[in-house]
């Protein structure tokens, strides 16, 4: 195992203690895992003042859509994030510009190192919206980009952050519960890095935050 492995029966506690601890660039994961560690975040924390969160991915639907990436965090937590600048990605505007437009407002804010990225991970090993074997996975050169048909419902467009940039933050933590995940978990992190499985391209200062039943496999 080449990542540090923390599993318990309240993974969550371990991400809400990260954010509420956190400064400076927070690159924060859509999905349902998450969204009780925001809340729980949310209550422990009401001065965020100097944080500036990110997002890993966004569906390319509208904030208020209920598969907005967006829409789930700032429900959970950004909303009541005080002080915290809020870097969202507009998916309504599609994959393409999108992901230009995220690229533009990363690029004018200095192409930060996230201080901490929080990551989930898909039943087929995809993290952020690079799903297996996919031409986002293999992108090196754009911080953003763009997925017109993605591997998972919902099956609409997204924008992605790509591996370059996850890979270069500080802390990277991956917080995954359930036995459904169980496979995911194995192929992403006891298996060898294969697009196949994009979660296992994810290197550096890991720590992976699970329950029992996702770390089945392990
Ligand atoms: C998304 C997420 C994605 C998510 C995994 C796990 O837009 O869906 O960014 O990468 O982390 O799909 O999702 P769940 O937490 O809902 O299982």
């Amino acid at each position: 195992m080449r990542h540090q492995l923390q599993v318990s029966d309240d993974p969550a506690g371990a991400a809400v203690e990260l954010l509420v601890g956190g400064g400076g660039h927070l690159c924060i994961t859509g999905g349902s895992t998450p969204r009780v560690a925001y809340e729980r975040a949310a209550q422990l924390r009401s001065d965020w003042s100097g944080v500036d969160f990110w997002f890993t991915d966004e569906r390319c639907v509208p904030p208020d859509h209920e598969h907005s990436n967006f829409r789930m965090a700032n429900e959970a937590l950004l909303a009541q994030a005080d002080g915290a600048a809020v870097h969202r990605m507009k998916g309504e505007l599609g994959p393409t510009e999108g992901a230009a437009d995220y690229e533009r407002e990363y690029e004018a804010a200095g192409e930060p190192v996230f201080d901490l990225i929080l990551l989930g991970l898909g039943p087929d090993a995809h993290t952020c919206s690079l799903f297996p074997n996919e031409d986002a996975v293999a992108e090196r050169d754009r911080p953003v980009v763009g997925v017109e048909t993605p591997g998972m419902a919902p099956l609409v467009s997204r924008i992605t952050l790509t591996l370059p940039v996850v890979n270069a933050s500080r802390r990277i933590v991956f917080l995954i519960t359930g036995a459904d995940k169980a496979d995911a978990v194995a192929r992403a992190f006891a298996g060898a890095p294969d697009a196949s499985a994009p979660a296992s391209l994810v290197d550096g200062e890991v720590t992976l935050l699970l329950d029992e039943a996702a770390a089945a496999r392990l």
